[in-house]
Order: structure tokens, then sequence, then C-alpha cells
């Protein structure tokens, strides 16, 4: 039997006072494609961010590939991770957020070719090599020597995918990756993610309000509210026959902002 690529158990995160998870646990099998949906301040970006290791969890566990992201085995026991463990965990995920966090000093090539060199010592040529493979794979190879500004909010999405993909992850993380783009430039990317779907076997949990596209990519969607999972399904029914009451007033409130599902 496979094993999930990622196991979530019992973690919980407050910031300050407020807690935003309380005992959450979920799982990914490797290769899945999943979708988070929920309404704004349900703790999507949150769980992406403690997968990226940006955020520390205050209790629970999360395994990557059987391996352990927070804690390491000493003596028999398991104690917190320290930052080379974090760092080496890190590797396995990339994320790409919301707003286009390109190093904006830099061009589109070296955003790509940064975190290979430094992190993994790749020599400068095999990481601009590997970078424009990844530029012509996200449409980007002809503006590799632009600066961030030159381009446009699509074209840096795209870029922020090539500079994801550039550390060879297993997993994959969008939050909202179209969330601030003109609509005319949403299906850029989005036809990215189709192309990465179709040519790497990368796990992939995507965080969005496209609902349409949500039914057509992910394998199993989950609907979130206040940090916990009311409900979770196959795309088709939970979007045609929700069955809780609140993933119904989402999907009611989503079709009216204009979304299409
Ligand atoms: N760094 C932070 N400090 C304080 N509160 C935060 C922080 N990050 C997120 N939150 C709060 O946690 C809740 C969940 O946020 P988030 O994970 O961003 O939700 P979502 O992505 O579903 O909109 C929100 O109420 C948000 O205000
Ligand atoms: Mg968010």
């Amino acid at each position: 039997m496979t094993e999930p690529i990622i196991k979530i158990d019992a973690i919980s995160k407050s910031f300050g006072t407020f807690q935003v998870l309380d005992g959450l646990s979920m799982q990914v099998m490797p290769r899945e494609k999943l979708a988070l949906i929920g309404p704004s301040g349900s703790g999507k970006t949150t769980i992406l961010r403690i997968l990226m290791t940006l955020e520390r969890i205050d209790a629970g566990h999360i395994a990557i590939e059987g391996e352990q992201l927070y804690h390491m085995p000493k003596n028999g026991g398991l104690i917190a991770a320290d930052e080379r463990h974090l760092t080496k965990m890190r590797q396995k995920i990339g994320m790409v957020f919301q707003l286009f966090n390109l190093f904006p000093h830099m061009s589109v090539i070296d955003n790509v070719t940064l975190a290979p060199m430094l992190t993994k010592g790749v020599a400068r040529a095999a990481a601009e090599k590997r970078a424009m493979e990844l530029l012509d794979m996200v449409g980007m190879s002809e503006k590799a020597k632009a600066m961030p500004a030159q381009l446009s909010g699509g074209q840096k999405q795209r870029v922020a995918i090539a500079r994801a993909l550039a550390l060879q992850p297993k997993i994959m993380l969008f939050d909202e990756v179209t969330s601030a783009l003109d609509p005319e430039l949403v299906e850029e990317v989005l036809n990215v993610l189709w192309k990465l779907c179709a040519e790497t076997d990368m796990t992939m949990l995507l965080v969005t309000h496209e609902m349409g596209f949500a039914r057509d990519f992910a394998d199993r969607v989950l609907f979130f509210d206040r940090g916990k999972i009311v409900e979770e399904g196959k795309p088709d029914e939970l979007f045609r026959n929700p069955k809780q009451e609140r993933t119904q007033t989402f999907l009611r409130k989503i079709i009216a902002a204009g979304h299409r599902v």
C-alpha cells in the first residue's frame, strides 16, 4: 500500500491568543492534486506556510515522505527539529505565493538560479542551464535577462513557479496564485499548472477561489472553515452536491461574487 507523502497529525497553531488550527489532521497521497477552499481567515494559508516551514506548529506532528518535519529522532524519542533538519526537509517543498515575491533587484534568471547555487552549491553554469529549461517550461525563457519590474503579473507568477521548481521539490504549494492577477492573465498561469500536472509527478496543494479550475484540476477538494475540514470529496460531488450547510453557503457566495463553479 502506498504511504501518504504528507501526513498531518493533530497540529495546532495560535497567533497570540487566536487559535487558527486546533488538532487538524489530514493526509495527502503522492501525485495527488488537492484543492483547499474556504472563506478568508479559515487557515488555508497558515497550513501551507506551516508545510513550507515559514510558521512553526504549537502541537502535533507532520511527516513528509515518512520523515518528521518539525521533529527529529534522538535517543529513541523525538526532539524539536534544528535549523539544519528544517533546511533539508524544506527542499522537498516549493511554494508560490499570492503576491509575486520575486527578488526585485535580480534578473529573472538570477531569481531562478539563486536557491540551487546558495543552498545546494550548484555551479552557476549548471544552475543557469537548468533555469533556462524551467523558464522554457513556463514560457519565459525569452525574458531571462529581464528585471521583475518589466514583467506583467502573469509573467511574474510564471517566473515564481520556475523559481520554486528549481530545487526539484516533490511537493508544490500554490496559495491563490491567480488572485492578484488581472482576469486576462489568469489563464496563462493556470495553463502552467496544467503543464506541471501533465509533465511531472509532483504532489500539488492548491489554495484557490477559481472553483471552475479546482473542479477540473483537483483529485480531491477540502473545504475549510475556522481551521477545520468541514467537508471533503471529489470535486464533482462536492461542488454539485455539497452536504454541509457551511459548504453550500460558501459556494453560493463564491458564485454570487462572479466565480465560475
Ligand atoms: N502572522 C499572523 N499573526 C496574527 N494572526 C495571523 C497571522 N497569520 C494569520 N493570522 C490569522 O489567522 C487566521 C487564518 O489566516 P490564514 O491562514 O491567512 O487564512 P486564509 O488563508 O484561509 O484566509 C486569520 O484570522 C488571520 O488573521
Ligand atoms: Mg490565504
